[in-house]
């Protein structure tokens, strides 16, 4: 295992898939009712510079039930939010925890976070990258398809999308995207996909994107941070909704995900979210089983 996770691409595919049976393995003796002390002594910092619901509670719930401990750090309740550097603040709870999570505005300061850390840093959400939510969506894909998928990316090509690219070159599954033009993916994560092996196609219109594929894939059009470009967003995303008719091009028994917040009746409509194709909830439940995992892996 890497020191750190902050990007997809720090995992090699034979790393991703022992996370990936991992998890399964963590999942079933939740399950059953069995926790064991894997973390005991073991604390985790998780440092917020944006909201979160999935990564806060999925992280705390996976420190609690393995006998460790996670601590909630709200940006501006550290020093941080009074200018001490994220450098210091690094060199600072590396004495005191055993890893560190951080959702940041910008990728540079998770970068910045590791490159001053003793103990793993994990990037739970930057503007670049989510590793940790397409862990818990592979463990889902694997789960109800086996991972040798077509996966149909729709809507902007932001963190989500880019993590799930690395993923998509990693692991060597087939990846449409479509999105407005000047809403791609970010050209470094293009480029790092091709050097890996795989660059998914990119499209502009979705109805070709979703043909054949086993799994439609959606997230907001305004991302944390966007909230200023929301109305021009919503204009250039109008005709990149995932709702019925979009997944009825298709294949019948396409799964449809989303990393959730939605915005219901923007990006998807409430009766693909709660139709017979979403696997939206199980998505959200594996943070918590792959999250164990790669916890395990890097400080267990
Ligand atoms: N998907 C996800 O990361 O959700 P939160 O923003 O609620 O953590
Ligand atoms: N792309 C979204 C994902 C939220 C989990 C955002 O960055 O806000």
């Amino acid at each position: 295992m890497p020191k750190h996770l902050i990007s997809l691409s720090d995992l090699s595919k034979s790393e991703i898939l022992d996370i990936l049976s991992l998890a399964e393995r963590l999942k079933d003796e939740r399950r059953r009712g069995v926790f064991r002390d894997y973390l005991k002594n073991r604390s985790l910092a998780m440092i917020f510079e944006l909201p979160s619901t999935r990564t806060r509670v999925s992280f705390e719930v996976a420190m609690a039930d393995m006998g460790g401990h996670a601590l909630h750090l709200g940006w501006n309740d550290l020093q941080l939010g009074r200018g001490e550097t994220v450098a210091d603040t690094a060199r600072v709870l590396s004495r005191y925890v055993s890893a560190i999570m951080a959702r940041v505005r910008s990728h540079e300061t998770v970068v910045e976070l590791a490159k001053n850390s003793d103990v793993p840093v994990i990037n739970g959400l930057s503007n670049l990258e989510h590793p940790c939510q397409i862990l818990a969506d592979l463990l889902t894909i694997n789960e109800k398809k086996g991972l040798d998928v077509k996966l149909a990316w729709v809507g902007d090509g932001n963190n989500v999308c880019n993590s799930m690219i690395l993923a998509s070159a990693i692991l060597g599954f087939k990846m449409s995207v479509a999105t407005p033009k000047g809403f791609e993916p970010d050209e470094r994560i293009l480029k790092m996909a091709e050097e890996i092996g795989r660059a998914p196609e990119i499209l502009s219109n979705p109805f070709d994107a979703v043909n054949e594929a086993d799994v439609i894939y959606t997230d907001v059009w305004a991302s944390m941070g966007q909230e200023a470009e929301r109305e021009e967003r919503l204009k250039a995303f109008r005709e990149f909704q995932v709702n019925s008719r979009l997944v009825e091009n298709a294949k019948d028994d396409v799964i449809v995900m989303h990393c959730l917040p939605a915005h219901r009746g923007e990006e998807i409509t409430d009766d693909v979210m709660d139709g017979k194709h979403s696997v939206v909830f199980d998505q959200a439940e594996n943070r918590l089983h792959a999250q164990k995992a790669v916890l395990l892996r890097l400080i267990g």
